[in-house]
């Protein structure tokens, strides 16, 4: 594996040019997605500024242009009018000031009658590398060009260096404006820090640490917090920091939420329960954000990146990393947050495979199985003699899904467990399974849980093998992303 240097990794790009070569090798990688939103050239980590605006959908992501490695990040700028096929746009926000100088860090956008405006963590460091965090502001305009504003509001004193990821939220009784951040206080415990204003770009003071009962001590920061309210239901999303939870093997990052009622006068959000959900149950997802949906208040749109924080992946090799979930429609129902894949996704399917004739499983393509009953086990890229492959196991007895990515020939990230198991006390009827190049992303139940992994089958790993009393429907899927080269 390549050591990067700080130099190398916070090397400024200066034009275009530079990365040509080095997108050119990337596209030639037999793990570059079809449909998912995938790093242009290096690494991609979180989304950032999902957002439906003048009959298009934004979605940008997190990027370090120069290989799969975290270093100077930028905003990379994708659309889509469907959020089935995605176009390249090109660089959006460029850490190009001193209050960004090592990164402009994620952030979030908010939709006005006439502006779009993109609210980010500036990461400045100095000369000693001391990090000061500043809330930024873009004014998005039409032709695409990235206005920055000054900065709203630098870091908080009573708060450890880790202040970043502004969510801007418009309440729509008070009309008053909210920025939460993520923040870990100064002994080490991760939370979330409110500002305030009356206008979107000016006037930030800040309104006080959201209090959380229960949950005081949980992680040592929380990352990418938002919060929603989905079918009249308030949601606290956030990523706690270095925690372990049960069922999620060593693993110590975590995407998830609570429900609960938010009171805005007084900063608190009391959950419903003690229960932290686990937003997906598979293997690489981190950073979840949340659009709202035009029209329909009671649907969110969510997105995440199919990764984590201090991971590898196989094609590190290849100096690229990284790729967004498939957008899912997010509900809420019986207490817990439901997530379905787009109706609209139903447009990419292409060729049906007759399983009677073949058990080659497409590389990219979609599966649909209904169960009759029972026991009932899958296995996806499995070996010519029908072991190994990623493993998808239901026990009716025990009631409980497990997923086991063990049997196949690329393992990365064991020390956080290879194995995700999810109890499903009303049994298995229904699976969706979204297959690309290198994920996988089986929807349970009707959205009830959610697996998204990573997977890197080779040449030997192709078959697909089913044992069980299920009926099983299989289509290619067709490509929706282009792999463009456009940078400036
Ligand atoms: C989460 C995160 C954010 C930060 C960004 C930097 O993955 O660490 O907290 O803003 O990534 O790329």
């Amino acid at each position: 594996m390549k050591t990067w240097t700080k130099e190398e990794r916070y090397r400024v790009l200066k034009s275009a040019g530079e990365l040509r070569d080095l997108h050119e090798r990337t596209v030639q990688s037999e793990y570059r997605q079809h449909y998912h939103i995938q790093s242009v050239t290096g690494l991609l980590n979180d989304p950032n500024g999902f957002v439906f605006h003048d009959g298009v959908w934004h979605l940008f992501y997190q990027w370090c242009p120069w290989g799969a490695v975290h270093g100077l990040k930028y905003w990379y700028h994708t659309v889509s009018e469907d959020l089935v096929t995605w176009k390249n746009m090109g660089i959006c926000i460029h850490p190009d000031t001193l209050y960004d100088n090592k990164g402009a860090y994620s952030g979030s956008a908010l939709p006005t009658n006439d502006n779009l405006y993109l609210y980010y963590t500036g990461n400045h460091r100095d000369e000693n590398w001391k990090r000061k965090s500043y809330t930024c502001l873009v004014d998005l305009k039409d032709d695409g060009k990235a206005v920055k504003l000054p900065p709203l509001f630098g870091p908080n004193e009573n708060y450890t260096e880790h202040q970043r990821d502004p969510k801007i939220i418009h309440h729509p009784d008070t009309g008053k404006y909210y920025i939460v951040l993520g923040a870990q206080t100064k002994d080490q415990r991760g939370c979330v820090i409110i500002y305030t204003s009356d206008f979107p770009t000016k006037g930030w003071r800040f309104a006080g640490k959201l209090k959380v009962p229960g949950f005081e001590n949980f992680g040592d920061m929380w990352e990418c917090p938002s919060i929603e309210t989905i079918s009249g239901h308030d949601v606290l999303l956030f990523c706690p920091q270095h925690l372990k939870l049960p069922g999620r093997g060593g693993s110590i990052h975590h995407s998830g939420y609570l429900l609960g009622h938010m009171d805005w006068d007084n900063l608190i959000f009391t959950p419903d329960n003690t229960s932290f959900h686990v937003l997906d149950f598979g293997f690489d997802s981190y950073a979840a954000e949340c659009a709202a949906n035009p029209g329909d208040k009671n649907k969110a749109t969510l997105v995440a990146w199919m990764g984590l924080p201090d991971a590898s992946y196989p094609t590190d090799d290849e100096d690229w990393s990284g790729c967004l979930t498939l957008p899912r429609e997010l509900r809420v129902c019986d207490r817990r947050l439901i997530q379905q894949p787009l109706s609209e996704l139903r447009a990419l399917r292409g060729k049906k495979i007759d399983l009677e004739t073949t058990d080659i499983l497409p590389r990219v393509c979609e599966a649909e199985l209904i169960s009759r009953g029972g026991d009932l086990t899958l296995r996806l890229f499995a070996k010519t003699d029908g072991s190994g492959g990623l493993l998808i196991d239901y026990d009716d007895a025990a009631k409980e899904i497990t997923i086991d990515r063990s049997g196949l020939y690329h393992r990365f990230n064991t020390v956080w467990g290879e194995q995700r198991t999810r109890p499903l006390p009303k049994g298995l009827s229904h699976l969706r399974i979204f297959i690309d190049r290198s994920s996988v992303e089986i929807f349970v139940n009707d959205g009830d849980a959610v697996f998204s992994s990573r997977i890197f089958p080779t040449k030997g790993e192709e078959r697909l093998c089913i044992k069980g009393d299920a009926s099983v429907h299989l289509w290619e899927l067709k490509c929706a992303v282009e792999d463009a080269f456009v940078i400036d």
